[in-house]
């Protein structure tokens, strides 16, 4: 294998490519429609952290949208494998996109689509040292997006402007809500899963029509195991104003501490004890999984 090839980081529909060569068609259903799913998993030191967890997700909700399956899930373990095994560094992501595939251009899926899946590893975006410890900035937004949010799909445009309003506002996140004044529900952030911790107890919007977040799950189960008492329930907007502390979590982001909700501080200087507790034990569990977890020979 050459250097360059060696380094691939893309594969598309079961080989492994250079970026000139991983290309799909503009009548890919994905790309008119947004007819597709995604999946993000993240890899330390070579091992693959959760993988059949987010796997397990991918293919339910393929299964629960009928996209065609083009490839087994061995072999989209085998594609994240490559693509990790082909990392310069050790530690990254890598995003999955499966779409319907390409046809003629018609809302209802014509028959015989046989579907497109691709695989991209990434570097892992750099949040500043100081400001994981102080905590970042969010906004609160109106969720626009569609209503199945436990369904990750592609189409993502809502998520885009709530990130642009964040990103003009000098906030990493945007914290979205359905409905209106301090009642409002609060769903989760455009790309993360969102908490409270209010007099020692840790709360969280119930998931059921959110994305059941694999990090949430984590933190939940390391809570539990923690003895901190916890709520899954509907959360308002209002709460937040007198919450002690406010995390979020994601894939990439782990235990990320609020610092600022749309420029006011939480009660507690952040990181809070309750936040800093979860993010101590989420490491933990983290180094006991990969303990167990093969690492990916490098190619
Ligand atoms: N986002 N909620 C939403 C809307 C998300 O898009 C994500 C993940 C999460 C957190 O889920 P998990 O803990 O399983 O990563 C919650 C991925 C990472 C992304 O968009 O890159």
């Amino acid at each position: 294998m050459s250097r360059a090839a060696k380094r691939e980081r893309f594969w598309l529909n079961g080989r492994f490519v250079s970026e000139s060569g991983a290309r799909v068609s503009v009548l890919d259903r994905g790309v008119l429609y947004g007819d597709a799913l995604y999946e993000v998993v993240r890899f330390y030191g070579r091992k693959i952290f959760l993988l059949d967890d987010h796997l397990d997700r991918l293919f339910d909700e393929a299964e629960a949208i009928a996209l065609p399956k083009r490839f087994e899930r061995k072999a989209i373990t085998r594609a994240v494998c490559g693509l990790v095994a082909r990392s310069e560094k050790p530690d990254g992501l890598v995003l999955l996109q499966w779409t319907r595939g390409e046809g003629p251009r018609r809302l209802a899926p014509p028959p015989g689509l046989r579907g497109t899946v691709f695989a991209i590893r990434f570097d892992l975006p750099t949040i500043p040292a100081a400001l994981r410890r102080r905590g970042v900035n969010v906004i609160t937004l109106p969720d626009e997006r569609w209503l199945s949010t436990h369904i990750k799909s592609t189409n993502l445009l809502a998520s885009v402007l709530a990130r642009k309003k964040a990103d003009e506002a000098g906030a990493y996140e945007a914290v979205l809500h359905r409905g209106r004044g301090p009642r409002a529900r609060i769903t989760e952030a455009t790309s993360s899963s969102f908490f409270l911790v209010k007099r020692g107890r840790l709360v969280t919007p119930a998931v059921r029509g959110l994305l059941p977040g694999i990090t949430r799950s984590v933190v939940l189960a390391v809570a539990r195991k923690e003895g901190i008492p916890i709520e899954e329930r509907t959360v308002r907007l209002g709460e937040i104003r007198n919450a002690d502390e406010a995390f979020l979590t994601a894939t990439s982001a782990e235990v990320l501490p609020i610092g600022r909700v749309n420029g006011a501080p939480l009660r507690h200087p952040a990181p809070g004890p309750v936040t800093k507790r979860l993010g101590r034990a989420f490491a933990r569990f983290r180094g006991r999984v990969l303990a167990g977890t093969p690492r990916v020979a490098p190619a």
